[in-house]
């Protein structure tokens, strides 16, 4: 991308609709996600499990099974380019390149047969003409890079010889090779201990500062949201609920599934049997409201419109939105479905 679109997003979603095929019929997963994610930003996806974050990371990397998934609505436009009409073979270069993915079990999408350094080699010899000797040298600095010690032994050595939390520095080793403007990094400490965790995250947030890199991080862990994000989009039952900056977020949340889920990080002060959850579970896609707000079942502040009336995502304050009929803004527009009726 030349220098002077410095400025413009790495990526743009625009009304994004996921579904999958059950029965015959295709449900949602994912509905009117609309997002943007700036260079060097570092956006935060959050929401409990189920809520549709993985399968909105899927989408922009066209990773889902063809068999039953399908974008039926929607753009995702990665240097101003709609990856959703892209070949698979011209989202091979992509992917990897351009965009690189990190997920929550690096033992899955690590391969186990291969060693460290023909895993780190393979995206080098996909994507570059470098020789063997150079695509070494730059494997042993990119272990280097994200703190392996040993780089040179540890290069030789198969995924099982090595600690959860090494294999997912190797993935982020991997998946900054290239140096990407975007990671998009599904849930990458859920499956480590927490302190571990805690490594990767500051790893993650130094090469990010390091190598101009925009990350999309998924988490359903807002502990982790607010080590890490500028940006949050929360995320539920496939919609996104509430975007704002991560101060505003957490000082001021707009949406009672935020707040539910704020309320319910284990806090180091309270002594508690039990942890805060919220009650309920989220919805199945066979089982999604067609009307209303999709968390009413579930939310302390549901009242009669809640599910007649489905709210739309709107500004409720600066740089702040919401989806909740709690906000006037968020009642359905009717004056653009008006309009647009008008101009037919
Ligand atoms: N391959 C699939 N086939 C059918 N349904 C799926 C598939 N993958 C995910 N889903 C459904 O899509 C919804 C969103 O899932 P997912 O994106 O994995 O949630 P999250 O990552 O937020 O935990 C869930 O209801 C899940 O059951
Ligand atoms: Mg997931």
């Amino acid at each position: 991308m030349p220098q002077e679109q410095h400025d413009q997003n790495v990526l743009d979603i625009n009304n994004l609709h996921t579904g999958f095929l059950i029965d015959g019929e295709l449900h949602h997963a994912v509905v009117d996600v609309n997002l943007s994610v700036k260079p060097k930003e570092v956006v935060c996806v959050v929401g409990e499990s189920g809520c549709g974050k993985s399968v909105m990371s899927l989408s922009i990397m066209n990773l889902l099974p063809k068999i039953n998934s399908k974008i039926s609505k929607g753009e995702i436009i990665f240097n101003g380019e709609d990856l959703t009409q892209k070949t698979d073979e011209e989202m091979n270069k992509v992917r990897g390149k351009d965009i690189s993915m990190i997920f929550q079990e690096p033992m899955t999408a690590l391969n186990p047969v291969f060693t460290v350094g023909s895993q780190l080699q393979e995206v080098l010899f996909n994507h570059t003409d470098m020789s063997k000797q150079e695509a070494r040298e730059r494997g042993i600095d990119l272990l280097k890079q994200v703190g392996i010690p040993r780089p040179e032994k540890i290069i030789d050595e198969y995924p099982h010889q090595l600690s959860g939390g090494m294999r997912q520095r190797i993935m982020i080793a991997i998946s900054i090779a290239l140096n990407p403007k975007l990671l998009i990094a599904d849930e990458p400490t859920t499956a480590l201990d927490v302190t571990v965790q805690a490594q990767i995250l500051e790893l993650m947030k130094a090469i990010q500062e390091k190598e101009d890199m925009a990350i999309m991080l998924i988490t359903h862990d807002l502990g982790v949201v607010a080590e890490m994000a500028d940006k949050v989009i929360v995320m539920y039952a496939g919609k996104i609920v509430e975007t704002a900056n991560v101060v505003d977020l957490f000082t001021e949340p707009k949406h009672p599934y935020t707040k539910s889920m704020i309320s319910s990080i284990p806090r180091m002060d309270e002594q508690k049997n039990k942890l805060n959850t919220i009650d309920g579970i989220v919805p199945s896609l066979k089982n999604m409201p067609h009307v209303g707000c999709r968390f009413a079942d579930r939310c302390p502040k549901a009242f009669d419109d809640c599910t007649k009336i489905t709210p739309q995502l709107a500004k409720v304050s600066d740089d702040h939105e919401a989806r909740c009929l709690l906000y006037d803004a968020c009642y359905p527009d009717t004056s653009s479905i008006e309009k647009e009726e008008v101009n037919q």
